[in-house]
């Protein structure tokens, strides 16, 4: 299949473009002179990116922070679900591997659901979404989640019009239900624009050791931006209430945005040895309200 994203790799590859990479952290396209391509400035608030020193001393204290949350989640026997959400590209893996890192292994999980096998595309929508719902003490990271229905199955026809509207309408009362459970739950949206998104797929494409396989959502994802984009607005519209929010993260960078999405989540709970240096209020600039990024 010929389309946009193709075409853009086949003349990278013509024109010899390679990728340059910053230990796995933040690599760079380059033209054979060895200029970047800098897609990431689109739309960015900052004119640099998060330096690397100070992205690693932030993010190793963050991660201390992580521990001593999970101390307490697992004294006080809470239970906790983040949610990451956002185009393909967006930076939601590598965000999760960040919290993860250091994190017990033992009270956290990382969900990631593949297409619904022919059993649960049978059950009720939620159920094979909550059957991995955190027990006491617990943190679940979904990498993607019950909102695919808002976007990829939306977007790609994967379930009717019927479907679409009756999910939009149970979510609020089913994440109401879920949080007066006594499970706090963290909805993230990471945040890219369609250049930067382009340029990421370019890099898996073109880099050797990564090598990704575009996968058929992955490639018509750039195809289909605008639709994606009027998914997420009304998605934003029906599913940000005060109890569940929504926080986008502008990803462009995507080493402020991981750090601020720790802070972020950190920020939210009163655990005990909490180094206020550390966590505060993050960046107004990287995350903002669902609702408030809708024009
Ligand atoms: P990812 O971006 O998570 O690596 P893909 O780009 O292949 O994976 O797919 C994006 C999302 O769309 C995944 O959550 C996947 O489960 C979902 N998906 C793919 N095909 C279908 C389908 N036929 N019905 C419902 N969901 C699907
Ligand atoms: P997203 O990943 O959907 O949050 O989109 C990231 C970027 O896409 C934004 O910073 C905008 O540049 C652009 N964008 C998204 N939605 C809109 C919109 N409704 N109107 C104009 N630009 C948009
Ligand atoms: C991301 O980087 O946002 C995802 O983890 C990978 C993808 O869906 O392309």
């Amino acid at each position: 299949m010929q389309n946009e994203l193709r075409r853009y790799i086949d003349r990278l590859r013509t024109e010899g473009y390679s990728v340059r990479d910053d230990h796995g952290e933040d690599p760079d396209l380059i033209d054979i002179h060895g200029r970047a391509v800098d897609t990431w400035r689109e739309n960015y608030p900052y004119d640099e990116r998060m330096d690397r020193a100070t992205y690693e001393v932030e993010k190793y204290l963050l991660q201390i922070e992580l521990l001593k949350f999970q101390a307490w989640a697992k004294d006080n026997g809470s239970k906790h679900i983040i949610v990451f959400e956002g185009r393909d590209a967006a930076g939601k893996g590598g965000t999760i591997k960040r919290f993860q890192e250091y994190i017990n292994v033992r009270h956290a999980r990382v969900v990631a659901l593949n297409k619904p096998s022919d059993r649960e595309a049978g059950q009720w929508y939620m159920q094979r979404y909550i059957r991995h719902f955190p027990t006491a003490g617990e943190l679940v990271m979904f990498d993607r989640s019950w909102y695919n229905r808002a976007g990829v199955e939306r977007v790609m026809d994967f379930c009717t019009e019927d479907e679409y509207e009756r999910f939009l309408d149970h979510v609020p009362p089913f994440e109401r239900l879920v949080v007066d459970a006594g499970i706090s739950l963290t909805k993230f949206w990471f945040s890219v624009t369609q250049n930067e998104q382009r340029t990421r797929f370019a890099i898996r494409q073109l880099d050797p050791v990564r090598r990704w396989k575009l996968s058929e959502m992955d490639l018509e994802s750039l195809d289909k931006w605008d639709e994606y984009t009027s998914a997420k607005e009304e998605m934003f519209r029906r599913t940000d209430n005060d109890y569940t929010p929504w926080h986008t993260i502008k990803s462009n960078d995507k080493k402020r945005a991981r750090i601020n999405a720790m802070r972020f989540f950190l920020n939210q709970f009163d655990y005990a040895d909490k180094d206020k240096q550390v966590v505060f209020a993050p960046d107004e600039r990287i995350i903002q309200r669902g609702r408030d990024a809708v024009g």
